[in-house]
């Protein structure tokens, strides 16, 4: 029997690298060796952007496109929605009243999410009674297929933690060791950041898309920072000051590449502008083909739109056997 996993994105609109070197490539690697259900978490994106739902449709659909274009196989794992699982709703609230308040409460990326949120408009700064059961309703995604393992990146740990302390909650209240205390499973990502050096996020205007076009690409990458020591192409280079494009080298160059780039950049053989066009032509040979695929969704929207519904049917199946056991454990009527 294979372990389970669980694991889920919101939807944020079309993905960028650091979403598919920090996630996406992981998830497509443990396709064989796990059962995996993967879902676009379109609830929790209300937690923070109910009142800005105008793109939630069309962000599904990009996540779920990006996903199928990197190699996420419907023939292997479950691809699904999480607000076509109803039964995700009604687990929430099992989970929710057996969770002590100041669990939520003490939850750190919630705190994380509070400040960022303080810093945008009065309208938007409001803590929604949904927010604070931001790791609940996360516990349910998980519980709700019983799942092992939960990969994820680091900033998501407390909350497969808070997951962990509810299943144990819950079996001990209802006297079963019914739910499975899922493990995180994090993967080892180079520290890839934005053309600026910051952080890759959408908000930073900083990113690479998967869907973007090879033009676009390129321009993007012109404006990468590079060493800042470096005035005329000649000056010596230092690739370890070169945080962006030096390290882009290193995770998509050959390593007989990255070493050429590395004496060149030294030796003052390399002008920066040349040095970026070449890694662009590098990034979109190796993008080519899922760029391809993605176009193909995009012109194929019902294909998309079947994957997902029938994947929730399909997550759906499992749901309700849980919820079931549930329901006598809990005593319903
Ligand atoms: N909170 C996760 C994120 O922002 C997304 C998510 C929702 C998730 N439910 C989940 C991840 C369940 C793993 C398991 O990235
Ligand atoms: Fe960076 Fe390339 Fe310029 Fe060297 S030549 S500083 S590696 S962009």
């Amino acid at each position: 029997m294979k372990q389970r996993i669980v694991s889920g994105m919101r939807p944020t609109g079309k993905l960028h690298f650091g979403h598919y070197l920090g996630v996406i490539q992981n998830w497509v690697n443990l396709q064989d060796e796990y059962d995996c259900n993967f879902f676009v978490a379109d609830w929790h994106a209300l937690t923070t952007k109910y009142d800005n739902t105008e793109e939630l449709r069309q962000n599904v659909l990009d996540v779920a496109m990006d996903w199928l274009a990197c190699g996420i196989d419907p023939n292997k794992s479950t691809i699904y929605v999480q607000s076509l699982v109803p039964e995700i709703a009604e687990l929430n609230i099992y989970l929710a009243m057996c969770t002590p308040q100041n669990w939520v409460e003490r939850d750190p990326t919630l705190k994380d999410m509070v400040k960022i949120l303080d810093k945008k408009e009065a309208t938007n700064s409001q803590i929604s009674y949904g927010l604070l059961g931001y790791p609940v309703l996360m516990s349910a995604d998980i519980m709700m297929l019983n799942a092992q393992v939960v990969p994820v990146g680091i900033d998501q740990v407390a909350h497969i933690e808070i997951t962990r302390d509810i299943a144990r909650r819950f079996n001990n209240i209802y006297g079963k060791q019914y739910f499975n205390e899922p493990q995180p499973k994090l993967t080892q990502v180079p520290l890839f950041c934005g053309l600026d050096g910051n952080k890759m996020g959408k908000s930073n205007n900083n990113d690479i898309k998967i869907s973007d076009d090879e033009k676009t690409t390129e321009k993007k990458l012109m404006r990468a920072i590079t060493d800042r020591t470096r005035i005329k192409k000649d000056d010596l280079g230092h690739p370890d000051l070169c945080e962006v494009v030096y390290k882009y080298w290193e995770i998509f160059g050959d390593a007989q590449t990255v070493s050429t780039v590395n004496c060149e950049c030294k030796a003052g053989q390399r002008g920066c502008a040349d040095c970026k066009r070449a890694l662009a032509k590098v990034i979109n040979e190796k993008f080519a083909p899922i760029r391809e695929k993605r176009r193909y969704y995009e012109e194929h929207i019902s294909e998309v739109e079947d994957i997902l519904r029938e994947g929730s049917n399909k997550a759906r199946e499992e749901a309700k056997k849980v919820l079931a056991d549930v329901r006598e454990l809990v005593r319903m009527y």
